[in-house]
């Protein structure tokens, strides 16, 4: 559950805006360096309600930049193309005529990387008037939603994360995607790191040191289960994760920028604005290996 409501902010203000996740921070202007206090706050903020949203920032690239890196090192995407002149953002850009949202299926970031990202850091360009909004998912509640007996039975668990599936990306590899002309963003030849890691099923976030079940689009099978076997689990805890009551959604703007807890969170990019324009740069922060 959201729990913002518990902390007293003193130098920014934040507006849950669902009981699951999610707030929105007024006096911040992010493209400038943060001072120490209202990093803090903003840290805090974001550890409590795991999304968070400022609008009206008048970003660029190098400020988009500059604000990651107020937050870590840069984690940079395996399979997606950078910006021209820019290695650490990715645009997401959908155009009228493209048939598919790249995106649009439950996932946490980079979850088959080692070391996958801890937050993304997205910005928005040019949206839809309405629609084309960033569900989220909260996966500290998946995990306490489940019963003592499933808890127990997942706990030494680990799954198999696949970067590059073609069961779990519509029944295309990204090349394959790439070369039909479908997605909303550019591949390219993957970076040299692993693109298959094993993580467990449940994970202690390494700053609330809270339970989050960490599933996702890209989690294959239970390592040492075959695929078959794992299957029916997977599907099981994706649907649990993802009941209504764990949701909340970003109304995107132009000038709107939303961070996220990929650690204790979910998002899925909805696909209901077709014919529409949209566009935004993504920055995607290092992350520690799941434990
Ligand atoms: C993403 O999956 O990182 C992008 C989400 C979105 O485009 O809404």
């Amino acid at each position: 559950m959201n729990a913002a409501s518990e902390t007293a902010y003193k130098r920014i203000t934040v507006s849950p805006i669902a009981g699951s996740l999610g707030a929105e921070i007024g006096g911040v202007d992010c493209t400038k360096p943060l001072d120490d206090e209202v990093f803090a706050e903003v840290h805090h903020a974001w550890l409590e309600n795991i999304v968070i949203y400022f609008r009206n920032q008048d970003m660029n690239p190098e400020k988009q930049i500059a604000f990651a890196k107020q937050w870590g090192d840069v984690h940079l995407h395996a399979f997606n193309r950078p910006v021209d002149g820019y290695p650490e953002i990715t645009q997401i850009r959908k155009t009228p005529d493209m048939p598919r949202v790249s995106g649009n299926a439950w996932h946490t970031d980079q979850h088959y990387r080692d070391k996958p990202a801890k937050m993304t850091i997205l910005f928005c360009y040019e949206c839809p008037e309405y629609g084309g909004d960033t569900q989220f998912a909260n996966l500290y509640d998946a995990y306490n939603g489940l019963s003592d007996g499933m808890k127990r039975d997942i706990a030494s668990l680990f799954g198999v994360a696949n970067g590059d599936s073609r069961k779990h990306q519509s029944g295309y590899t990204r090349a394959e995607r790439e070369a039909a002309g479908f997605g909303t963003i550019k591949q390219m030849k993957p970076l040299a790191v692993n693109t298959i890691a094993s993580h467990p099923l449940v994970r202690t976030h390494p700053e609330t040191k809270r339970k989050a079940l960490y599933i996702g689009k890209h989690m294959e099978c239970i390592e040492g289960w075959t695929e078959e076997e794992s299957y029916p689990l997977l599907q099981f805890l994706l649907r649990h994760a993802t009941k209504p009551d764990y949701i909340g959604r970003i109304r995107w703007k132009p000038g709107t920028l939303t961070i996220w807890d990929n650690r204790c969170a979910l998002h899925y990019a909805t696909d209901d604005y077709p014919g529409q324009y949209r566009r935004l740069h993504k920055i995607m922060v290092q992350g520690d290996k799941p434990f």
